[in-house]
């Protein structure tokens, strides 16, 4: 099973490189749902987003996609092959969270079951955006959070 797990505001906006986290919020709720959501799991993230944290997250297995040969600390371990990682996790029961960043996200449409999109309220600054993804997957529901709402996506029949 295959997730791809993002935040973004209702113009798309992912992400902010004059921001020291990279992203254009710091918002605790969304944190908190991320960090439930994904715990003792394995998650996938691009170099950048990887560089951007700092560090392999607690309590996941984390996997850091890159061109180059990474020297990652115990929790992280380089990839170099996407789809090898894809295909490995689309026949599995085990989940896969795809943790973006905008690159990556967009090379995995045609491979997720499924997007969890926490819509951050209000108008941000940024430089990166969730590329559309309406050709691979219509809303399923939404959930309304204390101080966001999480639209759940789900793949289309046959895309
Ligand atoms: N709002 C959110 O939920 C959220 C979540 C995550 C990230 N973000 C934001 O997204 C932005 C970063 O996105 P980004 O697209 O610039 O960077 P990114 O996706 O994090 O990383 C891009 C790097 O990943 C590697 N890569 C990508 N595709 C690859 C492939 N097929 N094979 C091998 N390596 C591959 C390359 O590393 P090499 O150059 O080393 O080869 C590439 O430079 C930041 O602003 C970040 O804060 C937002």
């Amino acid at each position: 099973m295959i997730t791809i797990i993002v935040a973004c505001d209702r113009h798309n906006l992912i992400g902010d490189s004059q921001s020291p986290s990279g992203m254009p919020w710091h918002h605790a709720e969304d944190f908190a749902h991320f960090k439930k959501t994904t715990l003792n799991h394995t998650i996938l993230m691009g170099r950048k987003t990887y560089e951007a944290i700092g560090r392999p997250l607690p309590k996941r297995q984390t996997l850091v996609l890159s061109s180059q040969p990474l020297d990652l600390p115990e929790g992280a371990r380089w990839v170099s092959s996407l789809e090898e990682v894809l295909q490995a996790y689309r026949q599995s029961k085990e989940e896969l969270y795809i943790c973006g960043g905008a690159s990556i996200y967009k090379q995995c449409y045609p491979w997720a079951d499924q997007i969890l999109l926490s819509r951050i309220p209000g108008d941000h600054q940024g430089d990166a955006w969730l590329a559309d993804f309406s050709a691979y997957f219509e809303l399923d529901h939404c959930e309304p959070k204390e101080t966001f709402t999480l639209e759940i996506y789900r793949r289309k029949p046959y895309a």
